[in-house]
């Protein structure tokens, strides 16, 4: 890439995601949205005009992947459609360039990387294949307190009495806005595939050493429960079909709302870490709630993102249109209700586009990539298969390559 030129981006898929992406923007300097593709041009037409609205590019839609990707405007692609469409994307990148046209420096997923590990494998070659530089899109990581929470504890903490031992991470909400999250054939799964792969990443995280290499500390173990708690139910399961459609049969073909993990891990010395990670989407709470904590032989952090600075409170008259505008899968407008000020920041998405732009510009592959993406994937499928089995699994098992939880399988459909 030159030195002075600026970074055109083009994404794929003009969803909730790419929305979160465009509003965390305008904290991103040196990059500019110019192409939205999604199979509804009008979609990509109006997030098109929300980039321009908020001056984070001139963005226009695009008719084809293929047009974007060869557009001499485009240098880097964000890869934000559904995780049953990841490989076909990356297919479609992969051939674009392969043909001689684009000039592309690097290419960003959004998670999970792939729904299980031969695709996650694939989507890795691709980008190798492809010459790209390639990011796995893990937002928690770069959230502002887990940065600086994760930096002072060692810093401090670690540095003076010992490492830490002990990360948890939750991420609950009460359930995904669209239908395909919910069809585990479509999405790789229910709440494990589609939200531990934060937790799973952020704990790990958490437990390294800043400045060692991810492989300072070696998965060991895995230990996992899943279970559908909620959506199951004779009278959810119908709530579910009448919002989503009749394709989500709960009663029939649920995919877990609920799961729990511990992950054992090593470090260079041969301590056991632990990650104990739990998830839901039967979590029925203010809106979206992410924790963690981390805990070493003096001191302890930790966050709840519900515990934030804002909050307001509605008495029973105010009683209007359900909404998001107070927090993420929000789930009432009365009483009282906090408020994250600014969401595209607290859950990481600013820095993380600024780290993923700086290294595309500089040329480097970014730490948080398809590797990671692809252990994390494999980690997953490690906590299904324990899950499945009811015992604790060593990692990495055998038959993992060609490993589909029972939840994804597509005869199931
Ligand atoms: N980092 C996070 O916390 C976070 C949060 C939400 C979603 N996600 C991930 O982002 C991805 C998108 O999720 P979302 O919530 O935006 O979903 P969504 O259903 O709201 O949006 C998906 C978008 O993909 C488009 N699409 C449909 N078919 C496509 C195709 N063939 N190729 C490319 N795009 C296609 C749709 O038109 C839509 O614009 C998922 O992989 C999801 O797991 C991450």
């Amino acid at each position: 890439m030159n030195s002075g030129k600026r970074l055109g981006v083009g994404f794929i898929g003009s969803g909730f995601i790419t929305r979160f992406h465009i509003q965390s923007w305008v904290g991103v300097r040196d990059a500019d949205i110019r192409g939205i593709w999604s199979p509804n041009l009008e979609h990509a037409q109006e997030t098109a005009a929300l980039a321009r609205g908020l001056r984070v590019g001139d963005a226009r839609a695009y008719d084809s992947i293929e047009q974007m990707v060869s557009a001499p405007e485009i240098d880097c692609i964000w890869l934000c459609g559904p995780n049953h469409k990841r490989v076909e994307n990356m297919e479609e990148i992969a051939h674009v360039l392969k043909s001689g046209m684009g000039q592309l420096v690097g290419v960003a997923c959004e998670k999970p990387l792939a729904r299980n590990v031969a695709e996650a494998r694939r989507m890795l070659d691709l980008a190798r294949e492809s010459g790209l530089l390639h990011g796995y899109l893990e937002d928690q990581l770069f959230s502002p307190g887990v940065a600086r929470g994760r930096e002072i504890v060692w810093a401090r903490g670690a540095r003076l009495t010992g490492r830490p031992y002990l990360a948890r991470a939750a991420e609950e909400h009460s359930g995904p806005h669209m239908p395909w999250f919910w069809r585990g054939e479509l999405a790789g799964g229910g709440v494990l595939n589609d939200m531990m792969c934060h937790s799973v990443e952020v704990g790990r995280y958490m437990l390294t050493e800043p400045g060692k290499p991810r492989g300072s500390v070696r998965p060991t173990k895995v230990s996992a429960q899943i279970a559908s708690l909620k959506w199951s139910r004779p009278e959810y399961a119908r709530l579910l079909s009448n919002m989503m459609g009749s394709e989500v049969d709960y009663r029939n073909r649920p995919s877990e709302d609920f799961a729990r993990a511990t992950f054992d891990y090593v470090d260079d010395q041969g301590n056991l870490l632990i990650v104990e990670a739990t998830t839901s989407w039967s979590y029925v709470g203010a809106g979206l709630r992410l924790s963690m904590e981390l805990l070493g032989p003096e001191y302890s952090l930790s966050m709840n993102s519900l515990d934030s600075g804002l909050k307001l409170f509605f008495s029973r008259r105010v009683s209007g249109e359900a909404g998001e505008d107070l927090v993420e899968k929000q789930n009432a407008e009365q009483g009282l209700m906090p408020v994250v000020g600014d969401e595209a920041a607290e859950y990481g998405y600013e820095n993380e586009n600024r780290y993923f732009v700086r290294c595309f510009l500089d040329g480097k592959q970014p730490e948080e990539n398809f590797e990671a993406g692809l252990e994390v994937t494999e980690l997953l499928m490690t906590a299904y298969m324990s899950a499945e089995q009811g015992r604790v699994i060593e990692f990495r098992p055998d038959g993992l390559e060609s490993y589909l939880p029972e939840v994804a399988k597509p005869s199931r459909a």
